[in-house]
């Protein structure tokens, strides 16, 4: 069964800050974006990698990822993902992912492509433990809720559809296009390694995780 990567890295991390985007910023001497492509570039259940990046960053690209070819994103994470999907051949599965989650593991990788098994996808999540409260100072239920993660896994015909069809708001991930044509998306456990960085503190939050190397090793 053909299954590849398809890292969306095509943003501009502007909530992060920096010099750089931050797909590009160093996390214990290494791009962000090159941590992500290492996990799925060795990862002996997926052919291939495909990278979307942004029309005016393949020169950074090129100084930051030598060797590594890329595709062209859009404007949105949605247009930079069905420009990935344009990509991939006859690909049966791919594994969709946000270079803002450097910390993949091979655990994570196998329960994802394992529950597409039985599902038109799959996705990372975890519970929640805090206690949530709305604006107006209801008390909202925990019960039943997950926070999502990525990579987010599918079969290729399905979420091909699923983005030729959406006519919806732009959605905060893939899956939700899926569910809306009926697909069935298996939840399977995420890990917190996967957490995105997202604002200026997050880089050292995701510094302090690094013993991730060992732990994969
Ligand atoms: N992404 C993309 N193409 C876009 C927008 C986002 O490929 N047009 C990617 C980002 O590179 C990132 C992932 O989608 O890996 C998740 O998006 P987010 O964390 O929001 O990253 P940015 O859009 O870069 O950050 P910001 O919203 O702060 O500018
Ligand atoms: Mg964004």
């Amino acid at each position: 069964m053909n299954t590849v990567a398809l890292i969306v890295a095509a943003g501009k991390g502007e909530r992060a800050g920096g010099t750089l985007p931050k797909q590009f910023a160093l996390i214990a001497g290494r791009p962000m974006l090159a941590w992500s492509y290492a996990a799925f570039a060795k990862n002996p259940r997926i052919e291939r990698v495909i990278v979307a990046i942004a029309e005016d960053q393949q020169r950074l690209t090129a100084e930051h990822m030598p060797g590594v070819a890329t595709i062209t994103g859009g404007t949105t994470r949605r247009a930079s993902v069905a420009s990935g999907l344009a990509a991939m051949g006859d690909a049966e599965r791919v594994l969709i992912h946000d270079a803002a989650r450097p910390f993949i593991t091979d655990a994570v990788i196998d329960r994802l492509i394992d529950a597409l098994d039985n599902a038109d996808g799959a996705v990372p999540v975890l519970p929640i433990v805090d206690t949530l409260v709305s604006t107006d100072g209801t008390s909202v239920s925990r019960e039943g809720l997950h926070r999502v993660q990525t990579p987010q896994a599918f079969r290729v015909d399905s979420i091909r559809r699923a983005h030729a069809e959406w006519r919806g708001a732009e959605p905060t991930d893939d899956a939700q296009m899926v569910r809306a044509l009926g697909g069935s998306v298996a939840l399977v456990q995420g890990d917190p390694m996967l957490e995105k960085v997202t604002l200026p503190g997050d880089f050292a939050a995701a510094e302090a995780r690094i013993g991730w190397e060992t732990r994969t090793a």
